[in-house]
């Protein structure tokens, strides 16, 4: 990342001196001769910076006053002073309103150096300080995928390998499978883990809203933007950027994508100059971006900018020996998270969720666990905390000898349920279909607890 440096002083040859130097080191540099025009910008975030060089003595507003209002617009801009013999208690009273440092005028090349590379880097740390408190706060440390299987594993090293390099990512797989989980993965074990992974779902937002949220937009840009405004790209900006659903987007923004994955910039909404960034690209979808691409609705130059390493996660029903291991992590999590004292699933509830085809995947998995958290009584997750859904046999092994072996009060909760569906709550023809008499329907009815709102969402 290429830090950004203003320059605040009167003098027009001390800014065109001090730009060349900052900028032969390696820095962007912006320059004010102004201090009011550089608050205006400040405030209109027109400009920003990473570290001020401010001059003391300016006739137009002078240094102290000028660096009260910047740390009210940019508290945590560190600010040098900059003063001549004549103003150094001004300087010293300075550090006391949170200059960073002062210089004396003429400096030394080298005290400028090492001052500006101390205070960026002091910067720096307060910001990923804040950054991980963040993150821990939000529990958003990355979290290591939970695996036993082999086809899973396979994925998972392949994306610790590629998260070395800066090729674009595509994770592929059914919803629920572990694409987001696996893009964190790819971020915070690549070498732009100090810096921020941003994730956007590119599904959930209008088109003008997705394009102005990841490209940013300048002021007056359109109704309602007041401000200038970063976009995600911006934030990403030596990190990475996660592509939710990136089959959503239209095709007027994927041109625009195309263009920050070959050139490395783009156009905010509104603006006139182009904004240069290095973002290293996962995307992520459930379509099948070939069909997308083949019925005109993806752009196959974008497909293939993006598909540099396609990872494709299996589904759980095709890994099943990673469901008990997915399935205690998830209680244990839940657990402490809820605080209830479970600890362990009985055997027949694992038998059942093993055996379940999971189609919503590990996400369906985690909310099965943690509603089974929720409902058992004991500490122990019983059949009867589990959803009705994964209690149905099996479409694969319709009353199969391989099926789990269910309680006779469970197969026989599952064959009410059954029969109520399949007559849409007819009593006398469910009380017929299951051979018992409707006194003994109902009284299963009330022993078994359910009524249609469940048996509906049990299907
Ligand atoms: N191997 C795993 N170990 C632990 N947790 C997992 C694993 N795979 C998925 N999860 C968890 O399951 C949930 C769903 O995963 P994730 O959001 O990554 O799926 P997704 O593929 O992005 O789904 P969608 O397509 O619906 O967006 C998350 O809470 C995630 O932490
Ligand atoms: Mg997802």
């Amino acid at each position: 990342m290429r830090y950004r440096i203003i320059v605040c002083d009167d003098e027009e040859g001390m800014c065109k001196y001090l730009a060349k130097m900052l900028g032969s080191w390696g820095y962007q540099v912006a320059t004010y001769v102004s201090p009011l025009k550089m608050l205006r910008a400040l405030s209109e975030s027109e400009t920003s910076g990473d570290l001020l060089l401010l001059d003391i003595k300016m006739p137009e507003l002078d240094g102290i006053e000028t660096l009260r209002r910047v740390k009210e617009l940019q508290p945590e801009m560190p600010v040098i002073m900059m003063s001549g013999h004549g103003t150094i208690e001004l300087a010293v009273e300075a550090m006391k309103l949170g200059a960073y440092d002062y210089l004396i005028k003429p400096f030394p090349q080298e005290k400028l150096s090492a001052l500006t590379k101390n205070a960026l880097k002091q910067k720096q740390l307060r910001e990923e300080n804040t950054q991980l408190k963040k993150a821990l706060q939000e529990r958003q440390l990355p979290n290591a995928p939970v695996f036993v299987s082999k086809t899973f594993g396979e994925v998972y090293r392949l994306a610790l390998r590629v998260a070395e390099s800066h090729s674009s990512v595509l994770v592929l797989g059914e919803s629920g499978t572990g694409k987001e989980l696996i893009a964190g993965a790819i971020h915070y074990n690549s070498p732009r883990a100090q810096n921020r992974l941003v994730a956007i779902n590119c599904a959930a937002l209008s088109e003008t809203l997705l394009e102005s949220q990841l490209f940013g937009h300048v002021k007056g840009a359109f109704t309602g933007a007041v401000q200038a405004q970063k976009g995600l790209l911006d934030e990403a900006d030596g990190g990475t950027l996660f592509l939710d659903e990136i089959g959503d987007i239209s095709v007027a923004l994927q041109v625009k994508l195309l263009r920050v994955l070959q050139e490395g910039d783009f156009l905010p909404v509104g603006a006139t100059r182009t904004c240069s960034v290095d973002v290293r690209f996962i995307a992520a979808t459930n379509k099948n971006l070939e069909k997308e691409v083949a019925a005109g609705n993806f752009r196959e130059d974008l497909y293939y900018r993006l598909n540099v390493i396609p990872l494709t996660l299996p589904p759980l029903r095709e890994r099943p020996e990673d469901i008990e291991p997915l399935a205690n992590h998830f209680l244990v999590k839940s657990a402490a998270k809820t605080g209830h004292r479970v600890s362990r699933f009985s055997p027949q509830a694992l038998a059942v969720m093993r055996t379940y085809q999971w189609p919503g995947n590990v996400r369906e998995l985690e909310n099965a666990v943690e509603r089974g958290v929720i409902l058992s009584h004991g500490d122990e997750i019983g059949l009867e905390s589990l959803p009705l859904k994964i209690l149905e046999p099996n479409k694969s092994s319709p009353g199969g000898v391989n099926g789990p072996v269910l309680s006779l009060r469970e197969a026989e909760r599952i064959q009410v349920i059954r029969a109520l569906k399949q007559t849409r709550w007819h009593k006398s023809r469910t009380a017929e279909l299951l051979g018992v008499t409707r006194k003994t329907l109902d009284r299963k009815i009330k022993d078994f607890d359910l009524s249609p709102e469940d048996t509906e969402t049990a299907e």
